[in-house]
């Protein structure tokens, strides 16, 4: 429907304004008598050398702000603003058509179609423990991927493993020296983790024990078999022991070229920069000045002539253009990396790359939790995604155990198991996504579980007691196929407006890169929703047009509920 866009568009013809500028000041009122939109005047007072309460009335009483729209839309002034009031039998026809039509493309788009972009997330260090800050970009990298996926873009979903660096030099020797062929197999982690500590207590007494360490990790650089094997060894069980994760959060990857992969790519980098005039010796090392931006320098080869995490990173942004020729290159990495990627992209703009403001670093706060969340830590103090998800379930469970006795509901155990795990890992991605992703992250097992709150629990819960409506109006014989145009409350009305915005959305998320643009507007989807359904009845509603017109209405909010949280990577249950 977007009205909005087209009210923008007549406006912008009318008076030359920009449209982007008119699209960006058009509000939606707080109360519905002042209107469905409104546009302030003010930002026209300039172009148009009138005051806005002027200009207001002129375009009221212009019949082209409403061109082609007129059976719609109608339009009032109230000192500087315009508002628009939008026939709601015509948007709910509207809406509510293309719901039903579109089902699970509603809010999709082709605006990317021929677009690459790369969403780089997850990104773990091998070896180490998957703890949950690694969870939160996997969580946020995973929905930004399907946002921009829906919009018609092709999406490369990369994850740049930390499978490199000197620490491997020290895994190997400490293997060789205490690690256990029986651990390795049965919980890689773990042994990796508990020899990688093993080691750092050695060699404060033994100091050899890192000469060794560098060595080998020398002898990995030049590529000697034994090292290499034992190197391919860890990612590979470590990367075996992601994957169970991956595949538990529904979380795919097109690419795992770490930063192991661009090791050998490094030195043509050098050579680039060094031919370009870019690279300054500093204490032995070879650095980009970056002065100029007001950033310090960003080093390429340090003094004993080894690589580091940023020209890793140069060598990996030049591939990706050179391989997807990509229109955006997202990296979902926490916000304490924001200086280094700026440095990377200051790098390569000097260099002469363009495509350093195709770049993008989507940052993200921290996790943090509240006293009720305790943890029997494996690993001193990081929390495990793992224990975490865990704890999620087993909480949510119980609820559902509750609930279902309660209801008097009979669930087997396996449904009930089934039905905690989605949505226990729901409630967990939702509570990562429901804010701006720069916001911290509090975890509180009451907040996050409450069936009543801002929650995947709440959610899921709406689309699951609406699709139990649906299923009894089918078995009592009805079908979804009244009048639309009877769907005119006020609360009806507010569903079918949140449903609409909807679309937009998805689209303001995208260029956000914030998925909680979508958490807030399904949650205001189901907030209006649930309004609706307690203070009318469906079912047993006295006028069979309207209830089956009602019909409609839960239908497409199931669908659009699903579709949302779908972006977000979070399943639905059919009942709970
Ligand atoms: N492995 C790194 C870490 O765990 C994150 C990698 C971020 N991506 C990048 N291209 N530098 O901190």
């Amino acid at each position: 429907m977007d009205y909005k866009a087209r009210i923008a568009k007549n406006i912008s013809e009318i008076t030359g304004a920009e449209e982007e500028q008119i699209l960006k000041a058009i509000e939606i009122p707080p109360q519905l008598d002042l209107g469905d939109y409104a546009f302030p005047c003010f930002i026209l007072a300039k172009v148009m050398k009138k005051n806005p309460a002027m200009i207001a009335g002129d375009l009221c009483g212009n019949a082209d702000t409403l061109t082609g729209m007129e059976d719609k839309v109608s339009c009032k002034n109230v000192g500087p603003y315009l508002n628009f009031y939008v026939k709601r039998e015509a948007i709910a026809e509207e809406v509510l058509g293309e719901i039903i039509e579109k089902g699970e493309d509603y809010g999709a788009s082709d605006e990317g179609a021929g677009q690459n972009v790369i969403v780089e997330f997850s990104s773990p260090n091998i070896a180490k423990p998957f703890h949950v800050g690694h969870a939160f970009t996997t969580v946020l990298g995973n929905s930004i991927s399907r946002i921009y996926s829906k919009l018609g873009y092709n999406v490369i979903r990369m994850n740049h493993l930390g499978d490199y660096g000197t620490q491997f030099g020290k895994l190997i020797t400490a293997y060789r020296l205490w690690g256990d062929e029986e651990a390795l197999k049965e919980s890689p982690i773990n042994e990796l983790t508990r020899i990688y500590v093993k080691f750092h207590e050695e060699a404060k007494d033994n100091p050899e024990l890192e000469d060794e360490a560098r060595e080998n990790f020398k002898k990995l650089e030049d590529g000697c078999p034994d090292e290499v094997a034992l190197w391919q060894r860890f990612r590979d069980v470590s990367l075996e022991e992601f994957n169970k994760l991956y595949k538990r959060m529904g979380v795919e990857f097109d690419n795992y070229n770490g930063e192991s992969f661009y090791s050998d790519k490094i030195p043509a980098v050098v050579d680039m920069l060094e031919e370009k005039g870019l690279l300054t010796e500093s204490d032995g090392a070879k650095v980009v000045m970056l002065d100029d931006c007001k950033m310090p320098p960003c080093i390429i080869l340090k003094s004993d002539g080894t690589t580091i995490y940023a020209s890793r990173d140069l060598a990996a942004v030049l591939y990706r253009h050179e391989t997807y020729n990509f229109s955006k290159n997202i990296y979902v990495v926490g916000i304490p990396q924001a200086l280094h990627f700026k440095q990377v992209f200051a790098v390569l703009k000097k260099a002469g790359f363009d495509f350093a403001d195709d770049c993008v670093h989507v940052g993200f706060g921290l996790v943090k939790f509240k006293n009720n969340v305790k943890f029997s830590t494996r690993e001193g103090n990081v929390i495990l995604l793992e224990d975490l998800l865990n704890e999620a379930v087993s909480k949510t469970r119980a609820i559902i155990e509750e609930n279902a006795k309660s209801r008097g509901q009979d669930m087997d155990e396996s449904e009930i198991d089934s039905i905690a795990e989605t949505v226990g890992l729901g409630a967990v991605f939702y509570t990562y996504l429901k804010a701006g992703r720069e916001r911290d992250i509090l975890f509180d097992w009451d907040e996050i579980l409450d069936f009543e709150g801002d929650t995947a629990p709440y959610l899921i819960y709406t689309y699951a007691r609406t699709r139990s409506i649906l299923r009894k109006a089918a078995d009592m014989g009805l079908t979804p196929d009244g009048d639309i145009k009877l769907l005119v409350s006020d609360d009806e009305y507010a569903v079918i407006r949140a449903l609409s915005d909807y679309k937009d959305a998805v689209k303001r998320a995208a260029s956000a890169y914030e998925p909680f643009i979508v958490s807030r507007q399904i949650a205001t989807i189901a907030r209006s929703y649930n309004r609706f359904y307690n203070n009318s009845s469906i079912l047993n509603c006295d006028n069979d047009d309207l209830k089956r017109a009602r019909l409609v209405l839960c239908e497409a909010v199931c669908m659009t509920l699903k579709n949302g949280l779908e972006l977000l990577g979070i399943n639905v249950v059919e009942r709970m």
